[in-house]
This record gives structure tokens, C-alpha cells and sequence, in this order.
């Protein structure tokens, strides 16, 4: 697929094309060679992470390639993190949840009039008649892996569901009326492919009214809205803090140093040029890699020399101080005028195994009604990334207005339909090219499909906006 002006193909099918394509990233690239690299190593062992985050004693020479399959950009990668094991039945929806998808969108209720005061993540999923905002045939970038329809999912009903916060109405996203509030703006998405899944999800819907200018670099994926010179903008940072895999102190050479207290200076050079900010982050915090603290290694994920003793911190809580480090850096910085946007960890639904042995999420039509089904690791995530956020806020004094939460964990925690499952690919066996290990590729119960489910952190972002550049 190739429009013209577009510099990068959207979608590439498939880890082969992947390899193939020549105008691969150079972030992509890094983190090609880095897993390459690294895919020498055995598998990780099923519910590692969990494990360590239990028992707090993660063996040393337990390195795996969980993160090989990788978050990379363009690869597939199935969430890596381990979670705990849900052996729920494929039905986990009762007669009460049964009649949910025969509860209609109640489209006379008066729309907008959402308040300042009203909070927009707490609220219930709809099916709403009027459909997705866009198709796989009007929206020419979605990237294959995310365009289910195309990859024979057979039920459509997901791309219906409308979030409806209890107290006022989420308006179904109108591509004009953001364009007109970003006139001249620039939006940015920073983060890894999640952000990556959101960014094309806002494209999409915005390509319906006005074609944007493909403006993209090695650097940075950048696309113009020339109705109203709205720029939108993603930079990919895996952690949003400062990553090089230079040795630190017994922390070798090769492997990825994660430096919990300096932000990613990918975007923070660029931070002056953003009007809205969209960070995330999270998953990787499941990669393999060391965590420096002030020059020192404190701790490790998937790596720690026994020798080294006990770690001072563990993934969960080093994930905590990256985003105190980066949103505070945000704040503060004098030339940053804008709003920046913490978009909360994005929940995944693999049931029955990991990613990497037989996690699945076949079958699942339509969301769950209530927080029956939890996840602990998402929840234990989430509430260090809000905690962060509180302590971020509070350390930027006067700038803490500037930081806005984007808390669409719960919500999507009920989305266990919204994943590409087995279909993230158009073969029709659902097992495309099998790894150097012999293994067929894992399902994606990580990412969203498209048109589906992300399009409402578009809706809700434009909430967002909207609340803070109109008053
Ligand atoms: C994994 O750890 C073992 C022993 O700790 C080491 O010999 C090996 O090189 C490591 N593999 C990778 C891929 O880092
Ligand atoms: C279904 O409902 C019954 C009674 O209403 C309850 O006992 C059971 O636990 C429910 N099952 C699930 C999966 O929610
Ligand atoms: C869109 O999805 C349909 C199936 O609903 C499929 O036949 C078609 O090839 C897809 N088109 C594109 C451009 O992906
Ligand atoms: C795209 O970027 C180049 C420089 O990188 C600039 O000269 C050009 O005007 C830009 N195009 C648009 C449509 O802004
Ligand atoms: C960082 O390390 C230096 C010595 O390398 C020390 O002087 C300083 O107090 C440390 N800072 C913090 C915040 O721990
Ligand atoms: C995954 O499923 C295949 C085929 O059903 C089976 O052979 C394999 O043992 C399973 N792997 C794991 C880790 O459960």
C-alpha cells in the first residue's frame, strides 16, 4: 500500500516485510539489532515478572527474550508482561452481561454539556448504532496488524461500543470541530506503540475531512493538516527517560540502561515546538534492562548478577520514578506553554498463558460490564503510574496545572474484545512465518483494532482539549 506523499508505507505486513522495508526508523532499526541481538537468549520463563514482583528474588541468569518479541515499532510484540494466570471460560459473560450488547445508546440525551466537573473514566460502554468513525476503506494508514476487519475478524460488533461517563455524555468525536480548537497547534504522541496505535487512530478519524501532508522524518513521524495547519506528531520513546546500552558500572555493555532520572531528551529538545503532549508508557518496563539511578545501577528487569546482592528497586517501582522524572521535566521546563497529557497504561487481555504460550483472547465479542475479570499486574502498574502522576504534579508547584490524567485504565480493562487476538494478520491459518525458535507468533491481545476501541481515547482526548483551550 503506497499513497502518494506518504513516506512510509503504512502497515507493513508482517515481521518479513518488516525486515525487508528500507525506510525502517533508525529508532527501529537500534531496536532491531538490539533484539537480534538478544534473541540468542532462551524464552523468559512463563510469569517471570510476576514472580519477581512477588517474591522480590528474580534469579540472575534468568534472561529472556520476552521483550524480544519485542514493543518494537513495527514488529509485532505481544504485551510482554507476565500476567497472572486467568484460567477464565471463553464465556465470562452471564445472562446480565448477555443483554449488555442489547443495550442501545440512548442518542436523544442531550449532548455535549460535559463539565469541567464531570469525570470522564468513570462510566459504562454502549453499543451505539451509528458506528465507527471511519473504516479500513476510508482510513488508507492503518497499519495491518491493527486492521482486523481486513485480517477476517468475523464479528464487527466491537467497533460499536460508546463510552458514556456517568455523568455527563462523551461527544462522539467531530474531526472539524478538533481540527478548528488545534488551528495551528501541534499535538504530539510520545511513547512506544501503543502511543503509535493512538496516533494512527486520530489520523484516521481526521482523514475523513481533510487529507494531511505526510511530513515525517527519521526522527519523528509528522503529518499536517494543512485545513488548519494542525500539526500531528509522534516520537517514539520506550520508557520516557534516557536509554543508552553503554556498560554502567557491572551493568555490560549491550544491554539497555534505562536512567530513571533524566528525560528522554528524543522529545524533551523538542518540547518548546508541542502545544498538547501525549505521554505513555509502561510496557516496556517488562524488557529486559538495567535501571540507573544518579549514575548507579539500582536494579534490573530480567537481568540481575547475583553477585550484585539485593536490588534496590524493581520494574514497577522504577517505572513509578520515570514518570515522576519525565512529566516533572515537562512541567517545569520554562519553554514548554502547553498541556501534557498522561495517557495511563493501555490494559491487555491474555487469558489461559503469557504472549508467548498460547495467551489468547479469541472469541471475545463484546466488553465486560464490570471489573469482574482484574488483572493485577495492570492494576498494580496503574496505580504507580497515578501515584507518579500525583508526585509530579505536587513537585511542579505552579506548573502542575499543566499536567493532565488521561485515566483510561478501568475503562479499557473491560475491552477484552477490543484486540486483534489471532487476527493480526490476513493469513488465513493465523500463523504467519514462525520464529527462528519454530514457533508460530503469539496472538496481539495488546494492541487495538482499528476502527475500535482507541478511537475513544481520541474522544476523550478532544474532551480534554477542549476543556483546557476553550475554557
Ligand atoms: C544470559 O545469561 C547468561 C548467564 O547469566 C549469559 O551467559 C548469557 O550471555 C545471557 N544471554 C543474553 C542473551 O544476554
Ligand atoms: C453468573 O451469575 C450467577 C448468578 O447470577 C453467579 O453465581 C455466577 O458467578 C456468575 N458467573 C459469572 C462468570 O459471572
Ligand atoms: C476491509 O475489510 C474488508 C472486510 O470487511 C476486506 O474485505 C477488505 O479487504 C478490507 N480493505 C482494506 C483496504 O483493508
Ligand atoms: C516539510 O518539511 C520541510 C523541511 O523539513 C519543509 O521545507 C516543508 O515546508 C514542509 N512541508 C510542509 C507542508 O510543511
Ligand atoms: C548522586 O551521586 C553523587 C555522587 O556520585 C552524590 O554526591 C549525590 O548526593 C547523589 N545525589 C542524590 C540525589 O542521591
Ligand atoms: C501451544 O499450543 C500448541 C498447539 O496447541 C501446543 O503444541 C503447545 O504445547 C502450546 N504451548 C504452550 C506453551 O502451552
Amino acid at each position: 500500500m503506497s499513497l502518494p506523499g506518504m513516506k512510509t508505507p503504512a502497515g507493513a505486513s508482517g515481521i518479513q516485510q518488516w525486515l525487508s522495508t528500507t525506510v525502517m526508523s533508525a529508532v527501529s532499526l537500534v531496536l532491531a539489532l538490539v533484539v537480534i541481538s538478544l534473541s540468542a537468549g532462551s524464552f523468559l520463563p512463563r510469569a517471570s515478572l510476576r514472580v519477581y514482583l512477588t517474591t522480590g528474588a528474580f534469579g540472575g541468569s534468568k534472561n529472556g527474550t520476552a521483550a524480544a518479541f519485542l514493543l518494537s515499532d513495527k514488529v509485532f510484540q505481544g504485551g510482554q508482561e507476565l500476567l497472572p494466570e486467568q484460567n477464565v471460560p471463553s464465556d465470562t459473560m452471564n445472562s446480565s452481561k448477555a443483554s449488555l450488547g442489547t443495550r442501545q445508546f440512548n442518542r436523544r440525551m442531550p449532548e455535549p454539556v460535559a463539565t469541567g466537573a464531570c469525570d470522564l473514566y468513570r462510566g459504562e460502554w454502549f453499543s451505539d448504532s451509528s458506528g465507527p468513525l471511519y473504516t479500513n476503506s476510508s482510513c488508507p494508514l492503518i497499519t495491518k496488524t491493527q486492521n482486523c476487519q481486513a485480517n477476517g475478524r468475523p464479528d464487527k460488533g466491537y467497533e460499536n461500543w460508546r463510552w458514556k461517563p456517568e455523568q455527563c455524555i462523551l461527544p462522539r468525536f467531530d474531526a472539524q470541530k478538533f481540527l478548528e480548537l488545534m488551528r495551528g497547534k501541534t499535538l504530539a504522541f510520545v511513547g512506544d506503540s501503543v502511543a503509535r496505535n493512538q496516533m494512527e487512530s486520530l489520523l484516521c478519524i481526521l482523514w475523513q475531512v481533510d487529507t494531511p501532508v505526510n511530513n515525517g522524518t527519521r526522527r519523528m513521524q509528522k503529518w499536517i493538516f494543512r485545513s488548519t495547519s494542525t500539526t500531528i506528531i509522534r516520537i517514539w520513546s520506550s520508557w520516557l527517560v534516557h536509554r543508552s546500552i553503554e556498560a554502567v558500572e557491572f551493568a555490560p555493555n549491550g544491554l539497555d540502561k534505562v536512567f530513571l532520572d533524566i528525560p528522554d531528551e528524543n522529545f524533551m529538545e523538542l518540547l518548546p515546538s508541542f502545544d498538547v503532549l501525549v505521554l505513555s508508557s509502561g510496557h516496556w518496563f517488562a524488557k529486559r534492562s538495567a535501571y540507573i539511578l544518579n549514575g548507579s545501577v539500582v536494579g534490573g528487569q530480567l537481568w540481575w548478577p547475583r553477585e550484585a546482592g539485593k536490588m534496590q528497586m524493581n520494574s514497577v517501582d522504577a517505572f513509578g520514578v520515570s514518570v515522576v522524572t519525565c512529566l516533572t521535566a515537562v512541567a517545569t521546563s520554562p519553554d514548554f506553554k502547553g498541556i501534557a497529557i498522561l495517557r495511563t497504561y493501555s490494559p491487555d487481555h491474555y487469558e489461559g498463558g503469557e504472549w508467548n504460550t498460547n495467551g489468547s483472547c479469541t472469541g471475545k465479542v463484546k466488553p465486560l460490564l464490570d471489573e469482574a475479570v482484574r488483572n493485577e499486574f495492570t492494576d498494580t502498574m496503574h496505580e504507580k503510574q497515578v501515584t507518579s502522576f500525583r508526585k509530579a504534579v505536587k513537585n511542579s508547584g505552579e506548573h502542575g496545572s499543566k499536567l493532565k490524567l488521561m485515566d483510561i485504565t478501568k475503562p479499557f480493562a473491560l475491552r477484552v474484545d477490543g484486540h486483534p487476538g489471532p487476527y493480526r494478520s490476513t493469513d488465513p491459518n493465523k500463523k504467519t512465518q514462525r520464529g527462528p525458535d519454530g514457533k508460530p507468533p503469539p496472538q496481539d491481545c495488546l494492541h487495538w483494532c482499528m476502527p475500535g476501541a482507541v478511537d475513544t481515547w481520541n474522544e476523550m482526548l478532544l474532551e480534554t482539549i477542549r476543556r483546557e483551550l476553550a475554557g
